[in-house]
């Protein structure tokens, strides 16, 4: 018994030293800085799974957040597969009624996403949602705005997480799911599941175009950033 609870201990230990805040910044490295210049910190721990670092997909689509801020002030939003919920934090920050929302397995990563909007005191709800599960909570959603950053990287998940977003995108009628992906396989990919889960994608804006040097600088890979809806054609 003891021994076990020493190893906790040594796990967490461990588990807190790996822990890190990062500062992300917007608004400040523009020719004209805006007095709405915000920075939002992240506790991250790299020892941890997927969820508990910020992904570089995150980064290009927190940007476009602030960059398209006019668009996001007053909207529900809600983030899936938030993670460490860069872009949902900025979508808050910018006056977004946010839902940020990761896999319900993943208690730690819930966690971290509280602790992350204590941090920059932010007032999100944080819900368990996992893609192609019916909890009831999932009924009531009606974000006009879902976002996802790098939620497109296991083909084993593609069909579960479609399942959710066609579901949110025809609970709220004119509502957009905005995401990021790294596009490893070309556009096949994306076309294929758009005609299976009948959607339309439209390519939003080249992620190196809109980036601040500062940003881009420390981004590698093809990232695309494309908005998703209903097609209303099919
Ligand atoms: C590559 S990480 C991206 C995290 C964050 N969006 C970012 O870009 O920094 C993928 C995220 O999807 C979540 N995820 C994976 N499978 C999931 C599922 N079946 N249901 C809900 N979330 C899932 C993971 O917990 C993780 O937070």
């Amino acid at each position: 018994m003891e021994e076990e609870a020493d190893n906790d201990e040594k796990r967490s230990g461990t588990s807190r030293q790996m822990t890190t805040i990062s500062q992300h910044d917007f608004g400040f490295s523009e020719s004209a800085q805006t007095n709405e210049a915000f920075s939002i910190s992240i506790m991250e721990n790299i020892e941890e799974e997927y969820g508990m670092f910020v992904w570089p997909c995150s980064t290009v689509l927190a940007e476009y957040v602030w960059q398209q801020r006019s668009f996001f002030t007053g909207k529900s939003v809600l983030e899936l597969g938030a993670g460490t919920s860069l872009p949902g934090l900025v979508a808050a920050k910018v006056g977004s009624n946010v839902t940020l929302t990761d896999d319900s397995s993943r208690v730690e990563v819930l966690e971290n996403m509280r602790r992350v909007c204590h941090l920059n005191k932010l007032n999100c709800k944080i819900m368990g949602i996992t893609w192609g599960e019916w909890d009831l909570p999932i009924f009531d959603l009606q974000p006009s705005i879902i976002l996802g950053a790098d939620v497109l990287y296991d083909s084993k998940d593609f069909d579960n997480l479609f399942t959710t977003v066609t579901f949110l995108l025809q609970n709220t009628p004119g509502s957009v799911f905005i995401t990021t992906y790294h596009n490893r396989s070309g556009h096949h990919l994306i076309e294929y599941l758009m005609v299976k889960w009948s959607l339309k994608c439209t390519k939003l804006l080249d992620a190196f175009s809109f980036m601040p040097s500062s940003k881009s600088s420390t981004l590698t890979g093809n990232i695309q950033l494309v908005e998703i809806t209903l097609d209303d054609q099919q």
